[in-house]
């Protein structure tokens, strides 16, 4: 088997480690920013964390190869800006680490047609169009087990939407070890979100924000100006109730229970003393609150991340470097599990 020398010596397979990757498809917004990103910087003390900018996820539906080098670049810039640093944690382009695709493979060779059938995501992002959804767009919960399983990942951040998929890794991983006799991955655990950060769209409060809405007034991206956070918060559908006065209340209003999240969770405010702050007052009044605890929030992200813009080849650099560390590990993994499979790989 091949030796490897270790660059990145302070990864020790009994810490705890977090895998997480996200998309560099369409613009980052305040749902991803509080339900992922802002929750990164919180695990980065305590786990060894690596990040990554799942390209290769992102062209299973196609892109334009020019807004996929600057989307991959804005979300590296918008994970610096937030705080994440790339000396203590790894950070990459997926594509960059060919043993993802190595591994992936692999582990179609033990997924069972039966199990990627049951996949909801794959269902609703196909629609009733299934037959000329890309293979690649099946199969990627395949590349997301890889992912994890590369890195021996403890944990895994996950948002409803991903559990499942977290779900079939970890089924992979369990029948890749029953089949092979050996526990050579690490079952991965999910990290939840707390419930509080599922940010809703501003249009419709029963659908999740998201980078696909054709409406643009549907989310707050991280590089909006101030004044284009306070049209949107604006032209935020509402009631025509005063605001709630208590949480039950609050729960029953879709669109108004949005907004008080977001202002809970950009001014780290328990959502019971927003509402008790906010209770009986008119909605306008509450909205121009809001949108300065927004832009309170957004603005330094978003100057800092232009800022680091500027500067392609820093960034280029960061990504280099952050796949040279995570290489040292999937290396070592992808040679275990060959060796363990009967490849000959001197
Ligand atoms: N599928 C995830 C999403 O769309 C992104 C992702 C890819 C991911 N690989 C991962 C998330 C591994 C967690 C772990 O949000």
């Amino acid at each position: 088997m091949l030796e490897y020398n270790t660059i990145y010596l302070d990864y020790n397979m009994n810490d705890k480690v977090i895998f997480s990757g996200v998309q560099p498809s369409g613009e980052i917004h305040i749902g991803n920013y509080l339900g992922a990103i802002s929750q990164f910087v919180d695990y980065q003390t305590d786990y060894k964390s690596i990040f990554s900018i799942v390209d290769l996820h992102a062209i299973t539906v196609w892109q334009d190869s020019e807004a996929l080098r600057n989307s991959t670049r804005e979300v590296l810039a918008i994970f610096l800006a937030s705080g994440l640093d790339e000396s203590k944690n790894i950070i990459f382009n997926q594509s960059q680490v060919p043993e993802h695709t190595q591994l992936s493979w692999i582990l179609s060779c033990t997924a069972k047609v039966g199990w990627l059938n049951r996949m909801t995501q794959f269902k609703d992002k196909a629609g009733k169009n299934k037959e000329n959804a890309s293979v690649g767009l099946y199969t990627y919960p395949i590349l997301m087990a890889a992912d994890i399983l590369l890195y021996s990942a403890s944990h895994v951040p996950v948002g409803d939407d991903q559990k499942q998929h977290l779900e079939l890794a970890r089924d992979i991983a369990h029948k890749f070890n029953t089949d092979y006799s050996e526990n050579i991955f690490v079952m991965p655990e999910p990290l939840m979100n707390k419930s509080t950060t599922r940010i809703m769209s501003l249009r419709d409060g029963s659908n999740k924000m998201s980078k696909s809405d054709i409406s643009e007034y549907s989310r707050i991206l991280m590089t909006d100006s101030n004044d284009k956070i306070a049209l949107k918060i604006k032209k935020a559908k509402t009631d025509p109730l005063k605001m709630p006065n208590t949480l039950k209340e609050s729960e029953s209003r879709l669109e108004v229970n949005n907004l008080l999240n977001i202002y809970s969770a950009c001014a780290l405010m328990k959502k019971e003393e927003v509402i008790s702050k906010y209770a009986s007052k008119e909605i306008s009044l509450f909205k121009n609150d809001l949108t300065e605890v927004i832009i309170n929030k957004v603005e330094p992200i978003s100057i800092k991340t232009k800022q680091l813009l500027t500067d392609k080849v820093h960034l280029d650099n960061i990504l280099s470097m952050g796949a040279t560390k995570a290489k040292e590990i999937s290396c070592k993994t992808i040679a275990k599990v060959y060796d363990k499979i009967g490849m000959i790989n001197k």
